[in-house]
């Protein structure tokens, strides 16, 4: 079954600075934890144990957040502050993470084909850390994708209702539904206009893929500012197979702004670290 989570981080966060500017838009706390452990936690509590993040320059933090600081752990050991370390010495007890460079950032459809060589001939989940996505009613986000990837066994994206003059933020599909939170994917448009939109169903921060994702991201031409988008080759392989839209159960905060950021830590603050779980 599914093992792999790809987390593609080398963007450059520009909607975030100047606080990105020496620090990676995925370590920016929501209240205590930074996002990409929200979403390595996701990940593992979907069964995907085996973590895959795409980084580039000035990322470094990454790959210390997912190790064992000895000074520390030294310094706390014993007191009553050793419980702020539980929640990430289960991540790297847990799961194994491997680190590969995008050296140019050409979008996110390069940004995974990057990551090939530590994904292999599998199919994976992505993950964009900065949307930050929460079920407080049972199943995370990527728990219930992966059950529909055990039934449909192709691609899967998850998608949210947007407010019709959104949609220049994002993919948005069109499709057949053929359950009420479920559609097959005919096409899709990147970022479009409102009067464009095909629909108002957004393509969010989670995907399944199917592994011949690499090859049509090889051939797909860079598009829109010289990037090479995921939905060109999503597209295709809608037209090839069957990609399906799962509309999610949960919230999803866009984190990579200042206003979901803000509802995240809101949420989060409220709903984790009040109640004691936010470790
Ligand atoms: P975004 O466009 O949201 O991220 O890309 P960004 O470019 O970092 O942010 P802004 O728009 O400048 O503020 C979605 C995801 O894809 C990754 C980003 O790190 C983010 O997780 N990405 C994007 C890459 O890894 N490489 C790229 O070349 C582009």
């Amino acid at each position: 079954m599914i093992k792999k989570c790809l987390f593609p981080a080398a963007g450059y966060g520009t909607r975030f600075l100047p606080a990105t500017k020496a620090m990676p838009k995925e370590m920016l706390p929501v209240v205590n934890k930074p996002l990409i452990q929200y979403g390595v936690e996701e990940a593992l509590d979907a069964g995907l144990n085996e973590i895959s993040i795409v980084t580039g320059r000035g990322k470094r933090a990454l790959e210390d957040h997912f190790d064992i600081s000895y000074e520390l752990e030294n310094q706390i050991k014993g007191t009553d502050k050793e419980k702020y370390l539980v929640g990430i010495r289960k991540l790297l007890d847990e799961c194994s993470f491997s680190y590969t460079r995008q050296t140019e950032m050409k979008g996110l459809g390069h940004a995974i084909l990057t990551g090939r060589p530590l994904i292999g001939d599998e199919p994976f989940a992505v993950v964009l850390a900065d949307d930050l996505c929460v079920n407080l009613e049972g199943d995370g986000v990527l728990t219930q994708m992966v059950k529909l990837y055990k039934q449909f066994r192709c691609s899967i994206i998850a998608i949210q209702e947007v407010d019709p003059s959104e949609t220049s933020k994002y993919g948005v599909i069109a499709g057949e539904m053929i359950r009420d939170d479920i559609y097959r994917v005919h096409s899709m448009v990147e970022k479009p206009k409102p009067e464009d939109a095909p629909s108002n169903l957004a393509i969010i921060g989670r995907y399944i893929l199917t592994p011949d994702i690499f090859d049509l991201i090889e051939q797909t031409e860079p598009g829109k500012g010289g990037e090479i988008q995921i939905t060109d080759a999503l597209m295709k392989q809608a037209q090839n197979g069957c990609v399906m839209a799962y509309k999610f159960k949960g919230k999803r905060f866009d984190c990579g702004g200042a206003e979901g950021y803000i509802e995240a830590t809101n949420f989060c603050f409220e709903n984790f670290y009040k109640t004691g779980k936010a470790y």
